[in-house]
């Protein structure tokens, strides 16, 4: 499963996150990687105790609250705070996986789903492509500044080096409340159906209510709350 979620910030929010960004002093990217990532890893970050990054990555955790697309694909259950990384000319993030486990402070969280927003215009740097491979083959994304993708964080992917420019972006896990990929995109498919139909038959109609009672009821059998 993989979701793009176009303008999750508005021009004004990444003109903002742009602006904060470039007053901060960025450190080796290697401070949060595992130890088999770490040597795959050139990029820098910002600090985790950064007080830009909390101020950001509070304006992007409320935009996802907002946003019925990344509710119903992720099914978030927790949502780590979102953390900001940059790739200048020559860096890059060879293939990996994301660790499983990760703590936000004292808590625990596992990475069933990762985040890449963009914040950098495409056109402003060449390479720097997320790559996610899954069982269909690769995946190169370059998105809009504003714009997000979902993918599971069980994926082997990477960054492709930066040829040209800088590429600056906010990263983030979220634990589901469905721990299984194929569960969770079982139900998103379920939902987007439910919502599609809803406009064309409307909410009373008793199939629908039938298959309102089917997504509730698998969700409740596959849930960890
Ligand atoms: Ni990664």
């Amino acid at each position: 499963m993989l979701l793009t979620v176009e303008t999750l910030l508005r021009p004004d929010q990444v003109a903002l996150c742009r602006e904060r960004l470039a007053a901060e002093t960025w450190v080796d990217g290697r401070v949060t990687a595992g130890e088999q990532s770490a040597r795959a890893k050139r990029n820098l970050q910002l600090p985790e105790d950064a007080p830009a990054a909390r101020e950001l990555g509070e304006m992007i955790l409320a935009a996802l609250g907002r946003n019925p697309a990344f509710v119903s694909a992720a099914l978030p259950l927790r949502v780590f705070p979102p953390l900001f990384n940059r790739y200048d000319a020559g860096m890059a993030f060879d293939t990996h996986v994301d660790n499983a486990i990760r703590f936000a402070g004292p808590v625990r969280f596992r990475t069933d789903l990762a985040a890449t927003l963009f914040l950098t215009d495409p056109a402003d740097y060449d390479g720097g492509e997320l790559i996610v491979e899954d069982t269909f083959g690769e995946h190169a994304v370059k998105l809009a500044a504003g714009d997000l993708v979902l993918y599971p964080a069980s994926s082997l992917h990477r960054v492709a080096p930066i040829t040209r420019g800088s590429r600056w972006a906010a990263f983030f896990w979220a634990q589901s409340m469905i721990r299984s990929d194929a569960q969770r995109g079982l139900l998103w498919t379920l939902d987007e159906a439910i919502q599609a139909l809803t406009i064309k038959v409307g909410q009373a109609d008793p199939q629908l209510v039938s298959l309102t009672g089917l997504y509730n009821n698998l969700l409740r059998m596959w849930s960890e709350v």
